[in-house]
């Protein structure tokens, strides 16, 4: 009998697929893909791909995105309910709200949310380019969603007010400030990284903020050989596998796991080859309105 990877790969051949997986991915599943990076690589590698069917083992709305960007293409995601509780925290009627409340403002939203929010943006951004996404607006009112954290990690960096949103990431405040220190008593000489996303505190014991791909490369140029890592677990399995001679040390093993990235499991990728499912696409009119959003973003 042959395995579930032969399997998958067997059908992804088959039909001409590209598996594209995020740096949360469990392990196995970064295993078969293709390709796997942050939602800045994974968006540029969706704009410019040659296969004609995408499986997207990540979130909805980075196979959403990917929907935007390429509408001729079959985008499959193996579980549709891989939602972000972050995405789903500001609506296109919230959105519209605030923007009423600060006329003329630029909105630049997080890649993570929806494809109705994206429509009522100015600019797209992710956390590896959300600094330069809001510096090219000069001096112009800035309005960001929903991510409360890289929002004020921007306006910290540019030293300038900035509207936020309350929005945050479940997995990134569960990881704690003590958490981190424990972790810098034990390793003294380790280089801490952490996500954007984490909280205030957290984000002020880092070294390094970076995001998820960004950490692997810094890793690898780094002459250190120790990191602790304040971001999702999945990250560990690449950077462990680049960097055999270095060690990395989750700042929190227990609690900097993403529920909804751990939903897309072998067994599904290969139920989404075999029945070309789950479809995702976006209504015409809101991919007209959204897909500017994000084009403006992978010219920068
Ligand atoms: P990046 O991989 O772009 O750093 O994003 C992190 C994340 O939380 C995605 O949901
Ligand atoms: Fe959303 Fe956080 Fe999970 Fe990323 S890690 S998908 S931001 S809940």
């Amino acid at each position: 009998m042959k395995t579930i990877e032969e399997q998958i790969l067997e059908l992804k051949k088959q039909h001409g697929a590209v598996i594209l997986a995020h740096n949360y991915q469990l392990d196995e599943v970064q295993a078969i893909a293709d390709f796997t990076g942050d939602s800045l690589e994974l968006s540029r590698k969706a704009a410019n791909l040659s296969e004609d069917v995408v499986v997207f083992c990540g979130v909805h709305f980075m196979a959403e995105t990917a929907a935007i960007l390429s509408p001729d293409k079959t985008i499959l995601i193996p579980d549709p309910n891989a939602g972000c509780p972050m995405a789903d925290m500001v609506t296109a009627e919230q959105l519209r709200a605030v923007k009423a409340e600060h006329p003329g403002a630029k909105v630049v939203c997080y890649v993570n949310s929806s494809a109705e929010v994206k429509a009522e943006s100015d600019i797209c951004c992710t956390s590896s380019n959300a600094v330069k996404v809001c510096e090219s607006l000069g001096n112009e009112q800035i309005i960001f969603v929903p991510d409360r954290n890289l929002g004020s990690f921007v306006a910290e960096k540019l030293n300038r007010k900035i509207v936020l949103y309350n929005g945050f990431c479940p997995t990134h405040e569960r990881i704690r400030d003590v958490d981190v220190i424990a972790m810098k008593q034990k390793y003294p000489g380790a280089v801490v990284m952490a996500h954007p996303e984490c909280s205030k505190p957290v984000r002020d014991l880092a070294d390094e903020l970076l995001s998820t791909g960004q950490m692997c490369h810094y890793a690898q140029a780094s002459e250190k050989t120790e990191f602790i890592v304040a971001t999702e677990l999945g990250i560990n399995y690449r950077l462990r596998n680049e960097n055999p001679g270095k060690k990395f040390y989750p700042a929190n093993p227990d609690r900097a796991v993403c529920p909804n990235m751990k939903k897309i499991t072998l067994e599904k990728v290969l139920w989404s080859l075999q029945g070309m499912k789950e479809r995702v696409t976006v209504p015409p009119d809101i991919a007209e309105r959204a897909v500017g959003c994000i084009q403006r973003m992978l010219e920068i």
